[in-house]
C-alpha cells in the first residue's frame, strides 16, 4: 500500500442547474479518489472566488500545468500539506488565481484517494474508527427567495429537522412523507400548483411566508404524532438576499413589506415563539453581527446559525464567537476551498460551543463526500434537502454508513433542543 500521488486529471462537468463545473481524479500508487465541485446561488460576499479568469476551462489548465508539478509526488495523507500546497500554489487570499472549486476538488479527491489507498471509507479514515454518530437530516420542504423564480415566499427555505428520531433511515424517511404530504396540501391549496421544485427539490408555490409556517407547523405535528417522535422545523431567511443598502431595510417583495433591523429583530423572534422554531439560518444580512448577537441572546432552544455571515471561515466565525452572534454555523467546504480550512474551522466553532451544521449547496452534483464529512468530524446536523438526485445521493451514502456500522451506529446528541 503506498499513498504517493501518482496522477491528478481535472475534467469538465454539470452540475444539477446544468452549469459547467469541475471534477478531479486524485490517483496514488494504490487508490483512487474523486470528487466534484458544487455552486452555490445565494452567495457570501465573503466566500472564496469559485474559477480563475476564464471558468472552468482555465482552472483544468492550472490543475495540468501549474498544480500537478507541485502535488504529484506528494503524500496523499498528508492533508494538510496538499492543502497548503495549494494556497501556496494560489498564493491570493481567496483562490483567485487557481479557483476555489479547484481547490475544493483537489481536496476532497485527495482525501478519497487516501482513504482508498488505506482500504478505508473516508469517514473513517478522517474521524477515526471511534466515530459512529450520525447527522439529523435538515431537509428543505418549500422553496421561496432567491431560490426560485416567480411567485413564492420571500424566505428562502422552510426546512425540516425530524429531531427525536432515533436512526438516520427513520429520520430520512419522515423528511420524504412530510414533504408528501406538503405536496398535497399544496395542490389542494392551489388548483394551478404545477408540482414544481427548486433545485434543492423543494415545493415551488405561489404563497406567502405566513401559509408556508403554517403548512409546515400543522404538518410536522402530524406526522411527528403518527411516526412518534419529535419533527422540528425552522428557516433560511438568507437575510443578504431580502438587504437593500439604499433602503437600509429588508425588501419583502412579495409581502410588500420593508423591515429595518429593528422590525426585523422583532419579525423573526416573533415568529420563533409562535412557531416553536429549532433553527433560524441568517436572519440578518451578512454584515450585521451585531442584531445576530441581540436574537441569539433574545432565543431560547432555538439554534441561530450563520451560513453567509461566516462563510466557513474561521476568521469571521472568530469575531462571531467574541459577539456571541450565533449558537450554530454552516460548513460549505467550498466556500472557504480546501478540507483543512473547513475543519478548522469546526473545530473553533466546537470550541466555542456552536453546533456545526455539515451543508450542500444549491447547485450541486452526486458527489456524496458531506455524508461522510459530517460523520466523521461529528457534526449533529447535514443540510442537503430532502429529495431530487443529488441530495439522494448524500442521503443514501448516510444510510449506507449507517449499515456498516450496524449495531454501533446512532443519532448524534442535539443538546441545544
Ligand atoms: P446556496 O445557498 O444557493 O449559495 O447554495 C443555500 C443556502 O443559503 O443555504
Ligand atoms: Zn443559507
Amino acid at each position: 500500500m503506498s499513498t504517493v500521488i501518482e496522477d491528478i486529471i481535472a475534467r469538465k462537468v454539470f452540475n444539477v442547474r446544468g452549469e459547467e463545473t469541475i471534477e478531479v481524479d486524485v490517483i496514488t500508487t494504490s487508490g483512487f479518489g474523486r470528487a466534484s465541485a458544487p455552486a452555490g446561488e445565494s452567495r457570501g460576499k465573503a466566500e472564496v472566488v469559485y474559477y480563475p479568469q476564464g471558468g472552468v476551462d482555465q482552472a483544468i489548465n492550472k490543475v495540468e500545468e501549474l498544480i500537478a508539478l507541485e502535488i504529484v509526488g506528494l503524500n496523499a495523507d498528508f492533508q494538510e500539506e496538499i492543502d497548503r500546497t495549494l494556497h501556496e500554489v494560489d498564493g491570493s487570499k481567496d483562490f483567485r488565481v487557481i479557483g476555489g472549486n479547484t481547490a475544493f476538488a483537489i481536496s476532497l479527491a485527495n482525501a478519497e484517494a487516501a482513504a482508498n489507498s488505506y482500504g478505508s471509507l473516508l469517514f473513517q479514515y478522517l474521524g477515526g474508527h471511534v466515530v459512529h454518530e450520525h447527522p439529523y437530516p435538515l431537509g428543505n420542504a418549500i422553496s421561496g427567495g432567491k431560490h426560485t423564480q416567480g411567485k413564492s415566499p420571500d424566505i428562502q427555505e422552510f426546512l425540516v429537522l425530524p429531531y427525536g428520531a432515533e436512526s438516520f433511515f427513520e429520520a430520512a424517511a419522515t423528511n420524504a412523507q412530510i414533504h408528501r404530504r406538503i405536496g398535497a396540501i399544496l395542490k389542494k391549496k392551489d388548483e394551478f400548483f404545477s408540482g414544481g421544485r427548486s433545485d434543492e427539490g423543494a415545493w415551488v408555490a405561489n404563497i406567502g411566508n405566513l401559509d408556508a409556517f403554517e403548512i409546515l407547523a400543522k404538518t410536522c405535528k402530524e406526522v411527528g404524532n403518527e411516526v412518534g417522535f419529535e419533527c422540528g422545523f425552522g428557516i433560511d431567511v438568507a437575510a443578504s438576499s431580502l438587504w437593500s443598502d439604499k433602503e437600509e431595510a429588508y425588501i419583502y417583495q412579495r409581502e410588500r413589506k420593508k423591515r429595518d433591523s429593528g422590525e426585523q429583530l422583532e419579525f423573526i423572534s416573533g415568529l420563533i415563539k409562535k412557531y416553536h422554531l429549532v433553527y433560524v439560518e441568517d436572519p440578518f444580512h451578512e454584515e450585521d453581527y451585531e442584531s445576530f448577537a441581540e436574537l441569539t441572546k433574545k432565543v431560547r432552544n432555538c439554534l441561530i446559525c450563520g451560513d453567509d455571515l461566516f462563510v466557513t471561515n474561521k476568521e469571521r466565525l472568530n469575531r462571531g464567537v467574541k459577539m456571541r452572534a450565533a449558537n450554530a454555523l454552516i460548513i460549505k467546504v467550498n466556500q472557504v476551498g480546501t478540507l483543512t480550512d473547513a475543519w478548522e474551522t469546526i473545530e473553533m466553532g466546537k470550541r466555542n460551543g456552536y453546533i456545526p451544521v455539515m451543508s450542500h449547496r444549491s447547485g450541486d452534483t452526486c458527489d456524496w463526500h458531506i455524508a461522510h464529512l459530517a460523520v466523521a468530524f461529528k457534526c449533529p446536523i447535514i443540510k442537503t434537502g430532502i429529495v431530487e438526485g443529488a441530495r439522494i445521493a448524500k442521503i443514501n451514502e448516510l444510510i449506507r454508513i449507517e449499515e456498516f456500522l450496524g449495531d454501533r451506529a446512532k443519532m448524534a446528541d442535539l443538546q441545544i433542543l
